[in-house]
């Protein structure tokens, strides 16, 4: 398996995206997860850190949200992880983990992950919430043309993938609707611990917010 061949792949994917989800969300990923991999791996009997890259990679590259036909997108991650020489066994783990991390996908029925699928799910989430994650909210609701914030919208209580996609929202209401939510989703200690930090720094920013409204 050659890295370079991946990240070739995510670069023709993801540059150019101003929605939060380029290339640079996609190594951040891959650089937590590692970082909590290693944290948890004590509980892992084989070394599976090579399809956690991998998986972490990939991780939005069959996004709906990002590519036009989704299936399409899957049967390209499949040829260039056959191409790279990974089993069967271990392409289906990473469609699997992909297929199922999402928080969308994880509305109303929480899917099981492996340790491998639940440190890319945790770094994931690292990356939606603290200042990167006040960035990408903003970046993602000016690319989907939202508002920043309406004090005559309220924000919902998400039940399921079509109210989290469809209903009107604002910037502001994500944060209470979905990121200041992660935090008590985190699979891992580490990612746990380090949510909560980032959590209190978008708290203490929503704060100052509401302040400087008069
Ligand atoms: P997932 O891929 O886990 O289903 P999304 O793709 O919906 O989650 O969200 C990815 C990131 O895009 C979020 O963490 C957030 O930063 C941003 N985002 C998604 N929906 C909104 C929204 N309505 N307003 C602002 N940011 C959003
Ligand atoms: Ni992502």
């Amino acid at each position: 398996m050659q890295l370079s061949h991946i990240q070739e792949f995510v670069h023709q994917k993801m540059d150019g995206d101003v929605t939060g989800h380029d290339y640079w969300h996609a190594q951040r990923v891959v650089n937590l997860a590692v970082g909590l991999y290693q944290q948890e791996q004590i509980q892992d009997e084989i070394d599976n850190q090579e399809m956690l890259i991998l998986a972490a990679y990939l991780h939005d590259t069959i996004d709906d949200k990002l590519v036009g036909d989704p299936n399409q997108a899957i049967v390209e991650v499949k040829s260039l992880l056959g191409q790279e020489g990974i089993s069967e066994v271990n392409q289906a783990e990473i469609l699997y983990i992909i297929e199922h991390m999402s928080f969308s996908a994880n509305l109303g029925q929480k899917q099981p992950l492996s340790l491998v699928g639940q440190c890319v799910q945790d770094a994931d989430r690292l990356d939606a919430i603290g200042a990167i994650g006040i960035a990408r909210a903003f970046a993602y609701g000016g690319a989907h043309k939202q508002v920043i914030y309406d004090p005559e919208i309220q924000p919902i209580e998400i039940q399921d993938k079509s109210a989290y996609r469809n209903h009107p929202s604002t910037s502001i209401n994500h944060f209470y609707e979905k990121l200041l939510k992660l935090k008590d989703l985190m699979n891992t200690q580490a990612g746990r611990h380090e949510a909560i930090r980032r959590t209190d720094y978008m708290q203490k920013f929503l704060q100052e917010f509401k302040d400087e409204i008069v």
